[in-house]
């Protein structure tokens, strides 16, 4: 009976949508096109970081440029604080286009297309003008452009994260031997792995957002992060040993899923870039803020700081040196280039 009735109940809509479709003429293709032209579309954007945090803000300055552009037709909904999950199961609904938009550390993207490893080499960028000078110029496009085939993500801008340093609970850490036999939390990314193996001490590859219970439980002893991560995970509460190594410069990838773009008008494209790069810009001034507020409140706030000497500092570079061979062998010219970029 209930079968009967459903199976009544279909065939009735089907007739009504036929008639719908003769009455408003909407059969041929065009008609058509002309309709997914004006659909409006909601797509959705992961980002890891809480709601103020300055990437989070990079993504809603883009929704909101996305939407003025298209005088509405296309929303941006930003997913903060990891909603949509960690960042490696992220970038794996980015590839399956079950995600639209992200923004990712560029460490668990090189697992996936290896060429963009040589961007965070320790150590590699004199400073953050440097990083900037080259991430803007040819080589940040050539390797930004080149994730589409390699990763089967498009990528559309680099987003400013800093500098890494490493922080650990137990005491102060004045020279690479003060970290040596300790677990240290890297990013799920193979060179991060090597690079903590290289100073001495035992990697712990997992997701950020799963830091915090780890240190609380004592499964790690540290981790290694910028000013603004290390305070907004509040991660300094227990970990509160901090140097100022800055061994790496990691820049953060704003990115759409392939799936998608192959599916946007050209104008559409155009749009979704140009609000990409002017929120790259927005982003980089409230990195530029949100890093110093970050650096003054973690001095205040009972935070043992070493700052290193430049020979110190000099023996972190020496113990990393040998990723630049593993990671970086291909890519001698490359490298050479990055670091005469003035
Ligand atoms: C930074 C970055 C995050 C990343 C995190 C990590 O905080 O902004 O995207 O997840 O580093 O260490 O994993």
């Amino acid at each position: 009976m209930f079968f009967l009735k459903k199976k009544l109940i279909a065939t009735a809509l089907s007739l009504m949508a036929v008639s719908t479709m003769l009455l408003s003429g909407c059969g041929g293709d065009n008609a058509k096109k002309e309709e997914n032209t004006n659909d409006k579309l909601v797509l959705r954007y992961a980002e890891n970081q809480p709601e103020y945090y300055p990437t989070t803000l990079g993504a809603y300055k883009f929704a909101q440029l996305v939407k003025e552009k298209t005088n509405g037709r296309i929303e941006i909904e930003v997913y903060h604080s990891g909603k949509l999950g960690d960042e490696k199961t992220v970038l794996g609904e980015l590839q399956q286009g079950n995600i639209d938009f992200a923004r990712t550390s560029l460490s668990p993207v090189a697992e996936f297309d290896s060429d963009l490893n040589v961007l965070q080499l320790p150590y590699l960028y004199r400073d953050e003008t440097h990083m900037w000078k080259v991430l803007d110029g040819e080589i940040g496009k050539n390797l930004l452009n080149g994730m589409e085939e390699k990763a089967n993500i498009v990528g559309l801008s680099w987003y400013d994260a800093g500098a890494r340093s490493f922080y650990i609970r137990e005491h102060e850490i004045n020279s690479v031997a003060d970290l040596s036999g300790l677990n240290i939390r890297v990013q799920e990314s193979s060179m991060m792995v090597d690079m903590v193996k290289a100073l001495g001490a035992n990697p712990v590859p997992i997701p950020y957002r799963e830091t915090y219970a780890a240190l609380e439980k004592g499964d790690i002893d540290g981790a290694e992060n910028n000013w603004p991560s290390y305070e907004s995970s509040e991660h300094y509460q227990l970990a509160k040993y901090y140097v100022v190594d800055e061994h790496t410069r990691v820049p953060e990838i704003q990115m759409v899923s392939k799936k998608l773009w192959d599916s946007l008008s050209d104008e559409d494209k155009k749009i979704i870039q140009e609000a990409a790069t002017e929120s790259a810009i927005f982003e980089k001034e409230e990195w530029e803020k949100q890093e110093k507020i970050s650096e003054d409140k973690m001095r205040q706030s009972g935070v043992v700081i070493t700052e290193l000497t430049p020979e110190e500092k000099q023996s972190f570079k020496d113990a990393m040196n040998s990723l630049y061979e593993e990671y970086g062998g291909n890519a001698k010219d490359l490298i050479k280039a990055i670091q005469e970029t003035e």
